[in-house]
C-alpha cells in the first residue's frame, strides 16, 4: 500500500506566520497517489448505495468527481455566491474573521437520495458543517463525510457529529501524526 503521507508537502508559516500548510499539489501530481486517493475515500462507502457525491469548490471538487464515478453515483456542486444559476439554498457560516456562505442548487439532491460529501481537508469543519446544513435542506440522507486530511485537535470531528467522519490522513498537531 502506497505511504499518501510522503506525498503532503509541509509549508510553515503559509498562509501565515505560525500556521502548517499541508500540500497536497505532490499528491495530485503523481498518478499512483491519485489514484489511491480516490480510492482511500471511496473504502468505506463501496457497498453503501451512495447516489450523490457532494463537494464544496474549490479542492473539494478536485477529488469528487472521481470519486462518484468509483462509486456509481452523481455529482453535484456546491458553490460560493454568485456561480449558481438557478434556483438555490444559501447556507451562511462564521469564519474566524467574517463569514463565508455556500449554496446548492434547490433540486441538485432529490429528497431521501445518499448523499457522501467529500473534502480535501476537515479542520474546524465549518465548511463541511455549512454543507450537510446545504443537504439538510435538500431532506438528503447523509451517509458521511469523507476527508484525506484531518487535523484532529481543531475538533472539527466533533462539530460534524452525529454524522459519520471518515478521514484518510489523521495529523495529530503541528509536527506529529496519529495512525
Ligand atoms: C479549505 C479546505 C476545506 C476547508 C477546511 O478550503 O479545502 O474546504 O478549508 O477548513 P474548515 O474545516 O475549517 O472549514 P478553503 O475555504 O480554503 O478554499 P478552497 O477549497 O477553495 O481552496
Ligand atoms: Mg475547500
Amino acid at each position: 500500500m502506497l505511504d499518501l503521507r510522503r506525498f503532503v508537502r509541509d509549508i510553515p508559516d503559509y498562509p501565515q506566520p505560525g500556521i502548517l500548510f499541508r500540500d497536497i499539489t505532490p499528491m495530485l501530481a503523481d498518478p499512483e497517489a491519485l489514484a489511491a486517493a480516490n480510492e482511500a475515500l471511496a473504502e468505506p462507502f463501496l457497498d453503501a448505495k451512495i447516489d450523490i457525491v457532494a463537494a464544496a469548490e474549490a479542492r473539494g471538487f478536485i477529488f469528487a468527481a472521481p470519486l462518484a464515478i468509483r462509486l456509481g453515483a452523481g455529482f453535484v456542486p456546491i458553490r460560493k455566491p454568485g456561480k449558481l444559476p438557478f434556483d438555490m439554498h444559501s447556507f451562511a457560516y462564521e469564519l474566524e474573521y467574517g463569514t463565508d456562505e455556500l449554496q446548492i442548487h434547490v433540486d441538485g439532491v432529490k429528497p431521501g437520495q445518499r448523499v457522501l460529501i467529500v473534502d480535501d481537508l476537515l479542520a474546524t469543519g465549518g465548511t463541511m458543517e455549512a454543507c450537510c446544513r446545504l443537504l439538510e435542506k435538500c431532506d438528503a440522507e447523509i451517509v458521511g463525510c469523507s476527508f484525506l486530511i484531518h487535523l484532529v485537535q481543531l475538533g472539527g470531528k466533533e462539530r460534524l457529529s452525529p454524522y459519520s467522519v471518515h478521514s484518510v490522513l489523521n495529523y495529530d498537531q503541528d509536527d506529529g501524526e496519529t495512525e
